[in-house]
C-alpha cells in the first residue's frame, strides 16, 4: 500500500482527484469506480474544476458506482444517483448512458445484483476504484464480517452506518436497511485502487485496514491483498497509525 499523509482534508481531496484526472489523461477510455459519501463532494468538486480548466475529459470514459440504496428510485432525492448527478455527473462531460448505479428500486434486488456484476464484468472491470472508508471499516457497504470473496449482492446494512448516513436523511430511521453493493473480490478486481479518508473519526478505521490483519472484521483490510493501493489521508486520519513516520519518510508531504 502506497500511504499518502496530505495535511489538510482540502489537500489530499486534491491529491485523490490529481489521481483521477492523470488516469483519464493517460487512458480516456478508463473505466472509473465511483464511491459517494460525504468524504467525496470534495474530491468531486476538485475534479470538476480540473474538467473545467481543460485537465481531464470523461467523454470517452465510463463508470460504475459502489452501491446504491435498496428501494430508491434514481429520481428519490437520498439516492445515490441523484448525489452522482449533483456532484459529479451533470458538471462534466460523461455520456448518460456510460454511467452505471444499480437500480436500487429494481423489483428483484438480488437479480439487479447479479446483472450489475456482469455489467461490470463484460466492461473489462474497473479500471481505477475510489473509495472511502466508513468508521467501521467498510468498503462499499461491505459491512465487518462480509466474506472477502462476495461479489456485488444485497447486504442489510449496520445500525452504526445507517446512523452515520441519517444526515443525508430526515433521520436514522428513513435511512433504508438494505443496499445493493460490489463485493469486496469486486473492488479487489480492480487495476488500481485509490482510497480517502479524512478526519479524525476514521482513524482507528484507517489504522486497521493499513496495519491490523487482513480480516472480514475489518472489510478495507482486504486492500492489503491488492497490488496497487493509494490511501491518501488527512493528518487528522492518520492520528493512529504507528508506522507514521515510515510513511511521511518515503512520501514527504504526501507526494
Ligand atoms: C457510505 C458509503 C461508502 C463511503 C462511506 C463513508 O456509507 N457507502 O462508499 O465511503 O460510507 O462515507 P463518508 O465519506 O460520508 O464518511
Amino acid at each position: 500500500m502506497k500511504v499518502l499523509i496530505c495535511g489538510g482534508a482540502e489537500t489530499a481531496a486534491g491529491r485523490a482527484a490529481d489521481l483521477v484526472a492523470a488516469r483519464l489523461r493517460r487512458a480516456p477510455a478508463t473505466t472509473l469506480g465511483l464511491a459517494t459519501g460525504g468524504t467525496m463532494e470534495a474530491v468531486y468538486a476538485a475534479l470538476i474544476a480540473r474538467h473545467r480548466a481543460g485537465d481531464c475529459g470523461f467523454a470517452a470514459a465510463r463508470s460504475f458506482n459502489l452501491d446504491e440504496y435498496v428501494g430508491l428510485a434514481p429520481d428519490h432525492p437520498c439516492s445515490y444517483w441523484r448525489y452522482m448527478r449533483e456532484h459529479l455527473f451533470g458538471h462534466v462531460d460523461f455520456a448518460p448512458d456510460r454511467t452505471h448505479l444499480p437500480q436500487g428500486d429494481a423489483p428483484d434486488p438480488q437479480a439487479e445484483a447479479d446483472r450489475y456484476e456482469a455489467a461490470i464484468r463484460a466492461a473489462g472491470d474497473i479500471g481505477l476504484q475510489l473509495l472511502g472508508i466508513g468508521a467501521n471499516g467498510h468498503i462499499g457497504f461491505n459491512e465487518p464480517t462480509s466474506s472477502l470473496a462476495s461479489l456485488t449482492r444485497v447486504k442489510t446494512l449496520a445500525r452504526a452506518t445507517r446512523a452515520a448516513n441519517a444526515r443525508f436523511f430526515s433521520g436514522s430511521e428513513d435511512v433504508p436497511r438494505l443496499a445493493i453493493t460490489m463485493g469486496i473480490a469486486t473492488i479487489l478486481r480492480a487495476e488500481e485502487v485509490v482510497l480517502l479518508a479524512v478526519g479524525e473519526a476514521k482513524a482507528e478505521a484507517v489504522a486497521r485496514m493499513i496495519e491490523g490483519p487482513v480480516s472480514a472484521f475489518c472489510p478495507a483490510s482486504a486492500l492489503q491483498t491488492h497490488r496497487r493501493v493509494t490511501v491518501i489521508l488527512d493528518d487528522a486520519a492518520a492520528g493512529q497509525l504507528a508506522l507514521r513516520d515510515y510513511y511521511e519518510d518515503i512520501h514527504p508531504g504526501g507526494m
